[in-house]
């Protein structure tokens, strides 16, 4: 579905006239085209340790150009503040302070980027209080910034050394992140190593994706597929004419599948591997609301909502994690929502499933860890799609408004998070829930 007030507010006179009545102005946001720089100009590498150094050398690697100051009045694409070794609250004020006169200077699409360390992990007071400090300052600026930059941080799990931030560094400059905004995203060292091809990360792989006769799921279907993927789509027998458009234009191939059924995962894992041998990525996308207030709630709606959206994943996933057919290396993908964070009103079912996603891919992820394989969630806010065009029009607005991006995402900024948790170079990422939300309100 088309913002045409996104559209009118960037469109010359009516721009001028919301900023004079104090009106959003949502800006268009900088997403990813083949071939265009990884960000709009020179970066900066803050911090004065060696995870800084480290940082800035990686930087240079991928060809950028790197600063360690700002040069006066140089626009810049993305400023990246290493944090890693702060062990006192004094420690954050000199490099936040640069971070802050820097700030004018950042481009259109601009990014910011910290890399930390959780401040869960450390059993020091003052230490702990330094990394969450950084925590509400990224969520912070996230809020202040305007045209379409965004602030994120990386934690770095355990002994990861700062290398191990790498993948997410990309993925967090890069246009691939546009709607990821006020988010932190946790790596642990990483079993990869080399160099990965960022045209085609996942060439050769096999991967499901489930609910792509349309919305999220084909355009997943669709960023896989350019990202090198063969790609499986699954959707219910009455979608089965879209979903085999879908495939046609992915040039994958068509599984139609209630994915509720109880043969469900012997289902998908015959069909990859009579085609493709084995299984790379699954991304469990099949999702239904059946909105009611709980006062209303009825035994149908709470049941097939629970049954689609979390029952057939926890099933499908006890079959593909027994199967020999799941690559040693294989990754899952499963769709929450800002819903399963924060709640939402008349949700009542729809958040428990999405919670319980949640809660299923911690567990998981546990139980996978150091095993080569990972699981992890990517939770939207408000996507543009037709599950969001049939709200009505005053609630839809206040979802598009209320996030710092002042807009709804669209379904190609969740593709996009996806394949990034497919690729190799998330191989340190486990475990994980990914807001990609534009840093809405719901559940901040
Ligand atoms: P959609 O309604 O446009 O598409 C969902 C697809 O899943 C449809 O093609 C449908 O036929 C398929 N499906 C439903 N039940 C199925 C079953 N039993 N077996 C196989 N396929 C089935 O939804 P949309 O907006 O593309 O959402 C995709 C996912 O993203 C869902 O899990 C949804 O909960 C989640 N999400 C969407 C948000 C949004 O703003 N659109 C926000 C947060 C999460």
């Amino acid at each position: 579905m088309t913002d045409n007030y996104l559209t009118l507010v960037n469109s010359g006179p009516a721009g001028t006239l919301a900023k004079k009545l104090g009106l959003p102005r949502p800006a268009v946001l900088r997403r990813h085209k083949q071939g265009a720089p990884l960000v709009p100009g020179p970066l900066l590498v803050l911090g004065t340790g060696a995870g800084a150094d480290t940082l800035a050398t990686r930087l240079l690697d991928w060809n950028q150009d790197v600063r360690r100051h700002a040069r006066p009045g140089e626009k810049l694409g993305a400023i990246v503040v290493v944090l890693d070794a702060v062990a006192d609250p004094s420690d954050l004020a000199a490099p936040v302070l640069e971070l802050g006169q820097a700030l004018r200077q950042l481009a259109r699409g601009g990014r910011i980027v910290t890399v930390s360390r959780p401040a869960l992990e450390s059993t020091d007071p003052a230490e702990a209080a330094a990394r969450q400090g950084i925590d509400g300052m990224v969520r912070s600026i996230g809020r202040e910034l305007r045209a379409g930059a965004t602030a994120n941080g990386i934690l770095l799990r355990g002994e990861a050394p700062v290398e191990s931030a790498s993948g997410a560094l990309r993925f967090l400059l890069s246009g691939k992140s546009a709607f990821v905004n006020g988010q932190f995203i946790t790596a642990g060292e990483s079993p990869q190593s080399g160099p990965q091809d960022e045209e085609r990360p996942l060439a050769g792989q096999t991967a499901v994706v489930t609910g792509a006769a349309r919305g999220i799921g084909a355009e997943i279907a669709a960023v896989l597929s350019r990202d090198g993927a063969h790609v499986v789509v699954v959707d219910v027998p009455a979608a089965g004419e879209q979903l085999a458009a879908v495939a046609n234009r992915v040039g994958g191939t068509a599984l139609q599948l209630d994915i509720t059924a109880e043969d469900a995962a012997s289902r998908i894992l015959e069909h990859v591997q009579h085609r493709y041998g084995s299984l790379d990525l699954l991304v469990h996308n099949a999702g239904i609301t059946r909105d009611k207030l709980l006062a209303n709630m009825d035994a149908a709606r709470w049941e097939s909502v629970m049954a689609v959206n979390l029952a057939s994943q926890l099933r499908v996933n006890r079959s593909l994690l027994a199967s020999d057919t799941f690559s040693a290396s294989g990754r899952i993908v499963c769709l929450a929502s800002t819903s399963g964070i924060a709640g939402n009103r008349g949700q009542s079912n729809y958040a428990a499933s999405k919670a319980g996603v949640i809660g299923m891919v911690r567990s998981t992820g546990a139980a996978l860890e150091g095993s080569g394989r990972t699981i992890n969630a990517v939770a939207p806010g408000f996507i543009e799609t037709e599950m969001t065009a049939r709200m009505p029009f005053a609630t839809r607005e206040v979802a598009r408004r209320f996030s710092s991006l002042q807009q709804g995402g669209q379904p190609i900024d969740v593709a996009e998070t996806i394949a990034f948790l497919a690729s190799p170079a998330a191989a340190g990422i486990n475990g994980e829930v990914l807001r990609v939300c534009g840093q809405s309100l719901v559940g901040a």
